[in-house]
């Protein structure tokens, strides 16, 4: 008998940055659907409060996840409601105008910003988990909000770039210090998702130049796969960053609106390639 896709029934779940209607948001809703309990952490008071609108009731936090005392009060917190952690989401992250510029003008206050705010808080919430679930000895599970800007050069965004990939390698490193404790830690590096935050402002043709799948994603959809990476059903994956990105990271610069290689100009090998049903 094959198991639904995504089964947290009765998991105690921690999302981190639950608020502003994009991918935490979309994250608790998927939790709550799969029959998890949900403890949303969050810095702004105003998206807490948004959080009402949930089908089912959550555990508020309000915290800013860089603060030095906030991992251990956000554990303390899901402690004293549900006695235990079973899965963590970090979503709490991202960029804001000041974060984007050329490399040679970044200041140090800048890169310590984005740091803070997309990568140290990540290794500090993971460990205060990790250690209640090593306390329990229950196991449990991890998932990393990445981004593609991991994967590939992130020009004019070096630190949020830098940050990203180090989540990749935390997620890894993590993966194999808890393994033995039951503990999964996987990341997923979305591509782009339209949120309030981030909007759609790049035009449908664009997105349908550099998305395989010709348009951008939904929260909703980077959700889906947190959820199933914190389900039973992903009980053998642990360490791995997903792209869920509509095929972005796969799709090489070289390759032309056309898919063929721009490079590649010989009319004969041209129509050779693309045949007859050119996109
Ligand atoms: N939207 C995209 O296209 C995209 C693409 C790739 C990766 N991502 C990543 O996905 C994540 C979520 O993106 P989003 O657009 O849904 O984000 P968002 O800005 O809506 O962030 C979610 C919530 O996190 C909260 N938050 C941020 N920093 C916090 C802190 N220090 N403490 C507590 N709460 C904090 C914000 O207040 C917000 O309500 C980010 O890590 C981002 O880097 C997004």
């Amino acid at each position: 008998m094959v198991a639904p896709v995504a089964d947290l029934n009765g998991a105690i779940v921690v999302v981190a940055g639950a608020g502003g209607g994009g991918i935490g948001t979309y994250s608790c809703e998927a939790a709550l659907a799969a029959g998890a309990e949900v403890v949303a952490v969050e810095r702004s008071p105003e998206e807490l409060d948004k959080l009402d609108a949930l089908p089912r009731p959550v555990v508020k936090v309000q915290a800013d996840l860089t603060a030095p005392d906030a991992p251990a009060a956000v554990v303390q917190t899901a402690l004293d409601a549900h006695g235990r952690i079973d899965g963590l989401i970090n979503v709490a992250g991202g960029t804001s105008i000041d974060d984007f510029g050329p490399l040679v003008d970044i200041d140090s206050q800048g890169w310590d910003r984005v740091m803070a705010n997309n990568l140290r808080y990540v290794a500090f919430l993971n460990r205060a988990v990790a250690r209640a679930m090593i306390d329990a000895g229950t196991g449990g599970a991890m998932v990393n909000i990445s981004s593609v800007s991991s994967l590939a050069s992130q020009p004019f965004l070096a630190a949020y770039g830098a940050a990203k990939a180090g989540i990749n390698s935390l997620t890894r490193t993590m993966a194999v210090e808890w393994g033995g404790h039951g503990i999964r830690v996987n990341a997923i590096a979305p591509g782009t998702i339209t949120t309030p935050r981030a909007g759609d402002e790049e035009s449908p043709d664009a997105a349908k130049r550099a998305i395989p799948l010709g348009r951008r994603g939904h929260a909703a959809e980077i959700a889906a796969a947190a959820v199933f990476l914190l389900s039973p059903q992903a009980s053998y994956v642990t360490g791995q960053v997903l792209a869920v990105d509509g095929g972005m990271s796969v799709k090489l610069a070289m390759l032309g609106d056309d898919n063929a290689p721009v490079f590649v100009t010989k009319p004969e090998v041209r129509t050779r390639m693309l045949g007859t049903e050119s996109p």
